[in-house]
C-alpha cells in the first residue's frame, strides 16, 4: 500500500492523506532500470510550504504529481529525507541502498537512476528531467567517506537550508557586498537567515547585521548572539537608514519590505528576495524599490559555482561550512520527532501558520 500526504494547490492549508494499494505492493509494476524506495525519515520547515506556496510558479508540483482518479488540483510537496532502496530493477544500485535527496511525503517513490557515480545518482525520471538538476541529485550515502547516520536528521534539516545560506553569502562578498555598510536579514529566526548569520559572523570583511524578527522570536534571536542588532517589525524606526544597506529577505512580507524601503530610500542598496516564510503577507507593499531587488533561487547559485569550481570544488568549500553550522546549530536547535504522516497532517497547518518555536525542527519518521 501507498500512502501520500497531498495539498490542494488553490488552497495550501488543506490537506489529505491519500491511500492506495493499486502500486508498490506489486513487484511486477516497477519498470526495467527502476529502483523502488521506501522513504524512511524527512524534514518538514517554512521552506517546504514555500514550494508549496510557489508551486505552480517555480514547478515544485511537477516532482512528485499526486496518485488518485481524483488527484486533480492536488499536489506532493518535496521533503529533503532518507529512503532505502527496497526493489531494484537497476544493476548499479542495489536493494539496501540507501539515498539522500528530494523525496515525497509519501512511504514510496519509484526512480529511474541516471548517472549513476560512487556517491550520487540521478532520478533520471521522464517528468523530472526540465526541473533544476540540484533536486534531481542524490546521495548514495553508505558509499561517503566517513558518513555517519548520527547526523542524518540534522543533514535533512539544515543542509538545503544552509546551502542556501553559503551561496548567500558567497552572493553577497562576490558583488562587494553591494557597497553596503550593513546588512538587513528579515525573518532572522529562519534556519537559512541564522545560516547566513553564521558565515557573515565567521567573516571578518563582512558588514555589521541586523535581524528582524517578530517580537516573539527577538529574545531568540538576540540570545543567538549572532547579529549585531535585532529588531522587531513593529520597530523598523531604530535601525540606522544613514547607512548603505542589503537586504537579504526570507519573509515576502510585502507591507514590510516597503517599510524598509521607504525607511532606507537611496541607501537600499540591494534587496535580495529569498523566501516566503510571511506568504500570508505577500502582497506588494507600497515603497518597494523594485530597480534594486532580485530574486534568489539557490539552485541556480549553485549550478554556476559548480561549473566554475566543479563539482568537487563546490563540496570541498560547502562541506566544512556545513558541518561547522550544524554543530554551531547544536547550541539551539530542538529536534522534534513527528510519528508518520498523520503526525505530519496533524501538525501541517501549525508550520504553514508560523506556530512552531523558532527553534524547533520538525522530523518526520515514517
Ligand atoms: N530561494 C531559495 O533558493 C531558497 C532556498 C532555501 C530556503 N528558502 C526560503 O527561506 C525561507 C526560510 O525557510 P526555513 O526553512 O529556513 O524557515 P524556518 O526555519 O521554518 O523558519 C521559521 C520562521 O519563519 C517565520 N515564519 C514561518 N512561518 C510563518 C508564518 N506563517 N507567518 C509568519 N512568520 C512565519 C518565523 O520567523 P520570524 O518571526 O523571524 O519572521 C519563524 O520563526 C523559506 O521561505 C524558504 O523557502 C529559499
Amino acid at each position: 500500500m501507498i500512502r501520500e500526504f497531498q495539498v490542494r494547490r488553490d488552497d495550501i492549508e488543506k490537506s489529505r492523506l491519500f491511500e492506495t494499494a493499486a502500486s508498490g505492493a506489486d513487484n511486477d509494476s516497477l519498470a526495467d532500470g527502476a529502483i523502488r524506495v521506501k522513504v524512511e525519515r524527512f524534514s518538514f520547515t517554512a521552506n517546504n510550504v514555500t514550494y508549496a506556496v510557489a508551486g505552480d510558479q517555480l514547478g515544485y508540483w511537477q516532482f512528485f504529481p499526486a496518485s488518485g482518479d481524483d488527484a486533480d488540483g492536488w499536489g506532493i510537496i518535496p521533503v529533503w529525507g532518507f529512503a532505502e532502496v527496497t526493489e531494484s530493477n537497476c544493476t548499479d544500485v542495489p536493494v539496501g541502498e540507501r539515498l539522500f535527496g528530494y523525496f515525497p511525503p509519501a512511504t514510496h517513490l519509484d526512480m529511474m537512476p541516471a548517472h549513476v557515480a560512487e556517491y550520487r545518482l540521478v532520478d533520471g525520471a521522464l517528468h523530472r528531467a526540465k526541473l533544476p538538476a540540484g533536486y534531481n541529485t542524490y546521495y548514495r550515502v553508505r558509499a561517503e567517506p566517513g558518513y555517519d547516520p548520527a547526523n542524518d536528521n540534522e543533514r535533512m534539516l539544515l543542509w538545503p537550508l544552509h546551502i542556501t545560506s553559503f551561496c548567500l553569502w558567497d552572493a553577497l562578498k562576490d558583488n562587494g557586498w553591494y557597497g553596503a555598510e550593513q546588512v538587513i536579514v528579515v525573518s532572522a529566526s529562519s534556519k537559512t537567515s541564522i545560516g547566513l548569520a553564521y558565515a557573515l559572523d565567521d567573516d571578518d570583511s563582512a558588514p555589521r547585521t541586523v535581524a528582524i524578527t517578530s517580537q516573539r522570536n527577538l529574545e531568540f534571536v538576540k540570545r543567538l548572539g549572532l547579529y549585531d542588532e535585532s529588531v522587531s517589525y513593529e520597530s523598523l524606526v531604530e535601525i540606522d537608514a544613514r547607512l548603505p544597506t542589503a537586504i537579504v529577505d526570507m519573509s515576502g512580507n510585502g507591507e514590510v519590505l516597503g517599510r524598509l524601503h521607504t525607511l532606507l530610500g537611496d541607501n537600499m542598496k540591494r534587496c535580495i528576495n529569498v523566501g516566503l516564510t510571511h506568504w500570508e503577507e505577500s502582497e506588494p507593499g507600497g515603497g518597494i524599490i523594485t530597480e534594486r531587488s532580485e530574486f534568489f533561487f539557490a539552485p541556480t547559485h549553485i549550478q554556476k559555482r559548480m561549473q566554475e569550481w566543479g563539482p568537487e570544488g563546490f563540496a570541498e568549500r560547502t562541506s566544512s561550512f556545513m558541518q561547522e553550522t550544524a554543530l554551531k546549530s547544536r547550541g539551539w536547535l530542538k529536534l522534534k520527532k513527528i510519528n508518520g504522516l498523520d503526525g505530519l497532517a496533524d501538525i501541517y497547518k501549525d508550520v504553514c501558520e508560523g506556530r512552531l518555536a523558532a527553534d524547533q525542527g520538525l522530523i518526520v519518521e515514517l
